[in-house]
């Protein structure tokens, strides 16, 4: 499309050819490639303005038309299958309003001739799936082929790829008729193609040739449903609700309407949705789309719309169809999940684990029936493959209760040539480094305890049981204390008086009292508890004991090489890089020295030598009270010793240790025959007795 203000607007016969030009081509990226460029609201639009160009002027009508046509194309790949009787599509109430119903109510009622007088007709009302048509074909009681819709009247057989779906019946019960055609929709949970696109990603960025990630669940599962390779079908969960039917030979027990039907259908195993509904009346309907549009985010799967049907089929026969379409059912839609705006700029958002978010500020735009100004480009490698930039013009997607998202660029409406997305490489909320570790797609901020938005959950990692503890500092209170400003770094919180504390909002006095101590208590700690609650980035409990271990004294691991950080055991290159990169940021040897200053004290040491590790490769699991020790020390003991604690029994456990009222891991560890000892005999397993390093 040319968007030249000064050119003469285009004749209709030019306007018509160029709306079929670009429909053909968003049809076949759309049908054909499962790709498209385009939201489908897009779509409609130009081609309604066809529609409406072809009626004020029918001589410019040609046959191949996309208005002349039922749905995609056929593809080269699958066998053709020809339809017994032809797969229908329906009239859109495009109203979104739920009052639209009401327009179909009125033309049914003009239609069979009924005046006021007269008694509300039936309806039933379902859920409009927004997957891809499927027909199935029993015989016998046996599902002998899955063909797509195609054009209506021919489709393509993908039977081998719809026998993966658990969902769909292979066999069906005796009182089955013995030709049954039943017709209904494939499509994908919205979870599953939230981690299908994330199993894609990870395998982009290991390197993966031929890969990409889908626009969206119905993409997805055209995509499954027409995937050559069955093998890889079979891996992309889809799911299938029946709605209709097609041909049936030999019925003995035919239903007179479009709910027992249905009924039947689940009686046979088919999984019918549970909102499907009778309604009697234009308001039953109304109230329909209202219950359905009120929680259409909690559903599992994206719906466009909901359809109604006249329930008896003796008047569906009467009613008949225009052109291809039956005068008895309609889809009424909702507002649509994808919509086309424009970038204002890329911001990055830095998350409360210091991820490094690119985000892509919208003009706004209704999508899904709310406002989006933002929306996620996930991650560098993303927003530089979408190759989103500052001024494009993108299809934005909404759908439930995930945000909203990026899903594609119209490169052909880009003006000029912005610049490519690149990724700051510091922190924009504290300015230090920002590090993206080999293998890993997310940068990070290597600010930990400095950055501020990361500032709460560095100060409860500190404060945990298994780091610094401090007694009484959770949740609640580090959030009252950041978001009042009364904390703004690790080391304020030993700042913090009686008064300061007692003066918070339902902060009981005797509760201040309590906290000033557990701060005071907790500033006696050790090297491995103070260097873990640092929450340096893969500084686990295990590898702070080690570091602690090794270099005796915190200023020694501060000014440690990588060379010299990798020498610990069980330090990795990644590791030491990490520990390297944090200690390498002035703010946090600041904060460093600001709690060395507020009183915080360890014993330090010389470098020992490891301990000897006779459990090493052992696999334990801690369950019930203990004579002597706490399941911490436990846990502790073991880990020294080099033992693994896992928190639950599998065949890969090599000692269940019991303690009383051992509960459902020890009944696992019996029936899985896995050793189960007692403390003292846990004990006997160690070197010897071992402090809290
Ligand atoms: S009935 C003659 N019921 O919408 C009636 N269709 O254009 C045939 N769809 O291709 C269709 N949910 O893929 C019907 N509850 C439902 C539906 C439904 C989704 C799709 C179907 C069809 C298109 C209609």
């Amino acid at each position: 499309m040319t968007d030249d203000l000064f050119a003469e607007p285009p004749s209709p016969a030019a306007r018509a050819a160029e709306l079929r030009a670009q429909l053909h081509h968003h049809a076949h990226r759309y049908y054909t490639l499962d790709d498209p460029e385009i939201p489908d609201a897009e779509y409609d639009k130009l081609f309604r303005e066809l529609q409406s160009i072809e009626a004020a002027h029918p001589e410019l009508l040609t046959s191949d038309s996309p208005t002349q046509r039922v749905g995609g194309r056929v593809l080269e790949m699958f066998t053709p299958v020809r339809h017994a009787v032809p797969m229908l599509s329906i009239n859109t109430e495009t109203d979104t309003e739920p009052s639209g119903a009401r327009n179909f109510d009125a033309r049914v009622r003009r239609a069979l001739g009924l005046t006021e007088a007269d008694p509300p007709v039936d309806y039933v009302a379902e859920l409009k799936f927004d997957g891809l048509a499927m027909s199935l074909r029993y015989e016998d009681g046996v599902l002998v082929q899955a063909a797509t819709r195609g054009d209506g009247e021919v489709g393509e057989d993908v039977t081998t790829n719809i026998r993966t779906i658990s969902q769909v019946p292979l066999r069906l019960p005796a009182d089955a008729p013995p030709v049954l055609e039943v017709r209904g929709e494939v499509y994908m949970r919205r979870d599953q193609f939230e981690a299908l696109n994330e199993a894609q990603r990870a395998k982009m960025a290991a390197g993966a040739k031929g890969e990409k990630t889908f626009v969206n669940p119905r993409n997805a599962a055209a995509g499954a449903v027409r995937q050559l390779d069955s093998r890889i079908a079979a891996q992309r969960p889809l799911s299938f609700f029946a709605y209709s039917w097609g041909e049936v030979q030999g019925d003995t027990a035919a239903p007179a309407t479009q709910y027992d039907w249905l009924m039947r259908l689940k009686g046979w195993g088919f999984p019918v949705a549970e909102q499907t509904a009778k309604a009697t009346g234009a308001d039953a309907l109304v109230a329909f789309h209202q219950r359905v549009g009120a929680s259409r985010d909690q559903l599992p799967y994206d719906i466009d719309g909901v359809v109604y049907k006249v329930d008896s089929l003796a008047l569906q026969k009467r009613l008949g169809f225009v052109t291809r379409e039956p005068r008895w059912a309609v889809a009424h839609k909702y507002p649509a999940q994808e919509q086309l705006t424009t970038v204002l700029a890329i911001d990055v958002q830095v998350g409360r684990t210091g991820k490094l978010t690119p985000v892509a500020k919208l003009a706004p735009v209704f999508v899904g029936g709310v406002t989006v100004t933002n929306a996620t480009l996930h991650n560098e490698d993303e927003a530089r493959r979408k190759d989103v930039r500052v001024g494009d013009t993108v299809v934005v997607r909404r759908a439930g209760d995930v945000i909203p998202e990026v899903v594609s660029v119209l490169l052909d409406k880009r003006i000029g040539e912005p610049a490519p997305f690149t990724m700051p490489r510091s922190c924009p909320v504290c300015g230090s480094e920002a590090v993206r570790e080999e293998g890993e797609v997310d940068f990070r901020c290597s600010g930990g305890l400095f950055c501020g938005a990361q500032r709460k959950q560095a100060i409860l990692h500190f404060a945990q049981r298994r780091a610094v503890e401090v007694e009484g500092l959770g949740d609640k209170l580090v959030e009252q204390l950041v978001d009042t400003g009364v904390v703004k770094t690790l080391p304020d919180v030993y700042r913090l008086g009686f008064t300061a504390l007692a003066g918070l909002d339902r902060m009981a006095e005797k509760s201040a009292k309590n906290i000033v101590e557990a701060l005071e208590k907790s500033k006696r700690t050790t090297l491995p508890r103070f260097l873990f609650g640092l929450g340096i980035r893969h500084v686990g409990e295990a590898t702070a004991k080690e570091l602690a271990r090794h270099f005796g004294q915190l200023d020694r691991i501060m000014d440690a090489s990588v060379e010299a950080l990798s020498e610990v055991s069980d330090v990795g290159p990644v590791v030491a890089q990490s520990i390297h990169t944090f200690f390498e940021q002035a703010h946090n040897r600041e904060v460093v020295e600001q709690l060395r200053a507020c009183g915080l004290t360890w014993e330090e040491g010389e470098p020992a030598e490891r301990a000897p590790q006779p459990l090493a490769g052992k696999t334990f699991v801690l369950t019930g009270t203990f004579p002597s020790l706490s399941r911490d020390q436990a846990k502790d003991l073991l880990e020294a010793a080099g033992a693994k604690v896992a928190g639950s029994v599998s065949k890969k456990t090599d000692y269940v240790v019991a303690g009383a009222e051992a509960g459902s891991k020890l009944e696992k560890a019996q029936s899985l025959g896995v050793t189960v000892i007692d403390e003292a005999q846990m004990l006997a397993l160690l070197p010897n007795a071992q402090g809290d390093s």
